[in-house]
């Protein structure tokens, strides 16, 4: 499929879901205010890749938190769930950045889905996606 619409009205801050999108896993997480917090309190010198890797952006566009989140609505995160080093799908919740981890070689990723640490070159890629209405959100 092209595009995939998700109902999002379930998913509370704190909270994640895993979608499906042309074969991929898509995380789509509800942040909490202090993962937010978390997010906005990294400076651009200390990440690994300091390109959003956003599709709904230009290219050159900074890794800042609010980059990485959905325009206007910053708890919204959405993510292809796959790890930029060999492929795996990090586990989320965890890792030293209280993001994402991924155990097959050790990477991991920050409240921003950022790389922090480990041997992924990348960020966790976020895919083309908008709000057809408040509680959905369509990937592709
Ligand atoms: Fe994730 Fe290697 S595939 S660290």
């Amino acid at each position: 499929l092209a595009q995939v619409d998700v109902d999002i009205s379930q998913i509370a801050a704190g909270q994640s879901i895993t979608a499906k999108w042309r074969g991929k896993p898509i995380f789509i997480r509800q942040r909490t205010p202090t993962e937010i917090e978390e997010g906005k309190g990294v400076s651009l010198s200390d990440l690994k890749d300091p390109v959003a890797r956003n599709a709904n952006l230009p290219a050159d566009a900074p890794a800042t938190d609010v980059n990485r989140a959905a325009e206007g609505q910053e708890q919204w995160l959405v993510m292809v769930g796959v790890c930029t080093h060999l492929g795996c799908v990090p586990l989320g919740q965890s890792g030293d950045y209280d993001g994402w981890y991924c155990p097959c070689h050790g990477s991991h990723y920050d409240t921003a889905g950022r790389i922090r640490k480990g041997p992924a070159p990348e960020n966790m890629a976020v895919p083309l996606f908008s709000f057809p209405n408040p509680t959905t959100i369509r990937i592709g």
